[in-house]
C-alpha cells in the first residue's frame, strides 16, 4: 500500500485504535499500576529523602504542564483563528507582518525567569536537605558503610564489634546484600567501591548516589516505619549490572538490637540433638514478590505473607535439620576452596573477596539479591553460578580451581549454608 493511501486510512482508524489501546491497558493492569506502586516506585515512597526527591519532581511537572497548556492554547488559537476559510483566502496576500512587540517580548522573558525561580528555589532546598542528615538529627544518625563489588554489595557496621573466633578478637560487623537498618532513625551510608563505578539506589528511600573509585561519597536516608525495600545498582558496571540488587530491611529499635546481637555471634553449629529445635517457618512458597522482582516490574503481586514477615521467618532455624549432612557441607566448604573467598566466622573461612556468609541462612536473597534464598535456588546457584549471573567471579573460580561438585556435594553445601542463621 502506498503511503498516500495509507495515511488517510490510518487517520480514520486512529480514534478507535486509541480507544482500544487504552482499553487494553486498563484491562491488563491493576490498581498498583495506576497508583505507580511497584517495589521500586519513586512515587509511593517511604522516607523523607525519597519524598523530597518526589516532591521536586512534581514541582517541575506542574511548571512544565502550565507552560505546555499556555503554549498549546496560543498555538491552537492562532491555528484556528487565522486559518484559510475559502479558496480566495488561500491565494490572498499575507496580512501585514509585525516586527516585535516589546510588551510581549518582555513578558515572555519575565515569564521564563519566573518559571526558573519556581523550579530553582525548591531544587536548592531539596539539594540541601538530601545532601546530609539535618543538623537536629545528626546526633541520632546511625552509620553504615556500603561497598560495591561486581556484582554485589558489602555492608559494614563500624560501630558494632562482632566476635571472630579465629583471631580470638573482634572486628566490625560485615554482612552482604541485605542492609538491615533501624527504622525511624537517620542512617548515613558511606559509599565505596572495590572496582568500577556503581550507584546506590533504594527507590522508595533514597538515591541515586554513585560509588566511585578513590572517592568518599555518602548518602543519608530514613525509613518512616519498619519495612522491606528493594535496592538496585543504577550505574552500568559490567555483564551483570542489571541483576546487581540488594534489599534494605528497616526494623524497630528492639528488633534491630536483637538482629545485631545475633549477627555478632560466630557461625551457628547444629548438634544432632537440637536438630528439630526450629520455630515453625511462615509459609512463603507462593510468595511472589521475588518472582515479580526477577522479571523487573511488580504488577498485581499477591502476597500471602509480607516480605518483612518472610524475612523474619528466615531468622529461625529450619525444622528437620540434618546435622550429619551439615557437618559434611562444612568440610566441603573447606575442601572445595570456598574459604579462599568467603568469610564464615568460627568455621575457619576468612576470605574477603566474596560476600560474607556467617549468617547467610538468615537472608531472604542470595547471589546479590537476584535469587530467593531457598534450598532449590541455592543449589541452582552453586551448581552453575556463571549461568545464573554471567561474568561473576564464582563461575570463573570454579574453572580456575577445577572445582566440580556432585549432586550430593551440592545438597550438603546447601544444608550447611541454610543452617547459618
Ligand atoms: Cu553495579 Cu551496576
Amino acid at each position: 500500500m502506498r503511503l498516500t493511501t495509507l495515511l488517510p486510512t490510518l487517520a480514520r482508524l486512529g480514534r478507535p485504535a486509541l480507544a482500544l489501546g487504552f482499553l487494553a491497558l486498563f484491562s491488563g493492569c491493576d490498581l498498583n499500576f495506576w497508583r505507580m506502586d511497584g517495589h521500586q516506585s519513586t512515587i509511593n515512597v517511604d522516607g523523607p529523602v525519597a519524598r523530597s526527591q518526589r516532591d521536586l519532581f512534581y514541582v517541575t511537572c506542574w511548571v512544565s504542564l502550565v507552560i505546555f497548556i499556555l503554549v498549546g492554547a496560543v498555538l491552537a488559537y492562532a491555528t484556528f483563528k487565522f486559518k484559510a476559510r475559502s479558496a480566495a483566502d488561500e491565494h490572498a496576500e499575507p496580512p501585514p507582518q509585525g516586527h516585535g512587540n516589546p510588551l510581549v517580548e518582555m513578558g515572555l522573558i519575565a515569564g521564563s525567569i519566573l518559571a526558573l525561580v519556581f523550579i530553582a528555589v525548591p531544587t536548592l532546598k531539596a539539594i540541601w536537605f538530601t545532601y546530609d542528615v539535618p543538623a537536629v538529627e545528626k546526633a541520632n544518625a546511625y552509620e553504615v558503610t556500603g561497598t560495591g563489588y561486581q556484582w554485589w554489595f558489602k555492608f559494614e557496621y563500624p560501630g558494632e564489634l562482632a566476635t571472630v573466633p579465629e583471631t580470638k578478637g573482634q572486628a566490625p560487623l560485615v554482612t552482604a546484600n541485605e542492609l538491615v537498618i533501624p527504622a525511624g532513625r537517620p542512617v548515613r551510608i558511606n559509599l565505596r567501591t572495590m572496582d568500577v563505578i556503581h550507584s546506590f539506589w533504594i527507590p522508595k528511600l533514597a538515591g541515586k548516589v554513585d560509588m566511585i573509585p578513590n572517592r568518599a561519597n555518602f548518602l543519608w536516608l530514613k525509613a518512616d516505619a519498619p519495612g522491606y525495600y528493594w535496592g538496585q545498582c543504577a550505574e552500568f558496571c559490567g555483564d551483570s549490572h542489571a541483576v546487581m540488587r540488594f534489599r534494605v530491611i528497616a526494623l524497630g529499635a528492639k528488633d534491630f538490637n536483637a538482629w545485631l546481637d545475633s549477627q555478632m555471634q560466630p557461625a551457628r553449629k547444629v548438634e544432632a540433638k537440637v536438630a528439630d529445635a526450629g520455630k515453625p517457618k511462615a509459609q512463603f512458597a507462593s510468595l511472589r514478590s521475588f518472582k515479580t522482582n526477577e522479571t523487573g516490574f511488580a504488577v498485581g503481586n499477591q502476597l500471602d505473607v509480607s516480605p518483612l514477615e518472610a524475612w523474619q521467618a528466615k531468622q529461625f532455624p529450619d525444622a528437620g535439620e540434618d546435622a550429619a549432612l551439615i557437618a559434611k557441607g562444612r568440610a566441603l566448604f573447606q575442601a572445595k576452596t570456598c574459604v579462599g573467598c568467603h568469610t564464615i566466622r568460627g568455621d575457619g573461612a576468612q576470605g574477603v573477596t566474596a560476600p560474607e556468609l556467617t549468617h547467610v541462612g538468615a537472608r531472604t536473597t542470595i547471589a546479590g539479591g537476584l535469587l530467593e534464598n531457598t534450598p532449590e535456588q541455592m543449589q541452582r546457584w552453586i551448581h552453575g553460578p556463571a549461568a545464573v549471573k554471567p561474568g561473576n567471579k564464582m563461575g570463573k573460580g570454579y574453572i580456575d580451581n577445577k572445582i566440580s561438585l556432585t549432586a550430593d556435594d551440592e545438597a550438603a553445601l546447601v544444608a550447611y549454608l541454610q543452617s547459618l542463621k
